[in-house]
């Protein structure tokens, strides 16, 4: 379960949470939706532990991640962060970014995952590529096979099917399914459309500085 409670967020004068409250139960999958520039990556971003917060706290399973004094990294809690811009590592290959939260793991470990996410997303032709030589869509399935193998509880996606035609959307709906399902893993999932949701969300929320409504 993660529990943000009376947290607040501003840059500089602009204020973007507000003492926001709201609580996500393990397993469930929440689409977050609201205008432009309201403050959805700035949400995610304060629950992953990527940007301090100058109020309230927020608690994964009874544990403080983010408050005023003291601020956890997303590995250590096990979150899991889809960027709205892919934001792959330009020099590494695609192989080398993919693997990279497992990098103190076994080979074989490494390896039997690696197996698994990327015939699952479609991407063992690109493995010896770099970013700069991938498409739109190709990039956001590496990102997201980057996330996925280092097995998050918590999975913040922020509009993942941005760049993806009909099929892929299809496909990267049904893999953050089955992976929610298979990990029980709590999602926050940001789209402009919750619609392309509509089968998976268990609850959909309009975005609003104070809470989801
Ligand atoms: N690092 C930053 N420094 C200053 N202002 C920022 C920063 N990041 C975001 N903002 C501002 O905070 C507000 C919320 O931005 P955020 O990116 O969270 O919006 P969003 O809801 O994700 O928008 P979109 O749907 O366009 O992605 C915007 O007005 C934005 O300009
Ligand atoms: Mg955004």
């Amino acid at each position: 379960m993660i529990e943000l409670q009376d947290v607040s967020k501003a840059y500089g004068d602009q204020v973007v949470l507000d003492r926001f409250c709201h609580v996500f139960a393990t397993g469930s999958f929440t689409a977050i939706s609201g205008p432009s520039g309201i403050g959805k990556t700035t949400l995610l971003q304060v629950i992953a532990g990527l940007l301090p917060i100058e109020k309230g706290q927020i608690v994964l399973d009874g544990q403080v991640t983010n408050a005023q004094d003291q601020i956890l990294h997303p590995s250590v809690c096990r979150i899991g962060f889809v960027f709205q811009f892919p934001a792959l590592w330009p020099h590494m290959t695609v192989r080398q970014n993919v693997l990279y939260g497992l990098i103190h793991q076994p080979r074989s470990l490494q390896e039997e995952r690696l197996a698994e996410i990327i015939t699952a997303l479609d991407i063992a032709d690109l493995l010896d590529k770099r970013p700069a030589e991938l498409s739109g869509g190709q990039a956001r399935r590496v990102s997201l096979a980057r996330t996925l193998i280092t097995h998050p509880r918590l999975l913040l996606l922020d509009e993942p099917l941005n760049n993806l035609d009909a099929r892929l959307k299809d496909q990267v709906l049904a893999i953050v399914a089955d992976y929610r399902i298979k990990q029980q893993a709590t999602v926050l999932w940001v789209t402009h459309d919750p619609g392309e949701v509509s089968g998976l969300a268990s609850a959909v929320g309009q975005f609003n500085p104070g809470g989801l409504v």
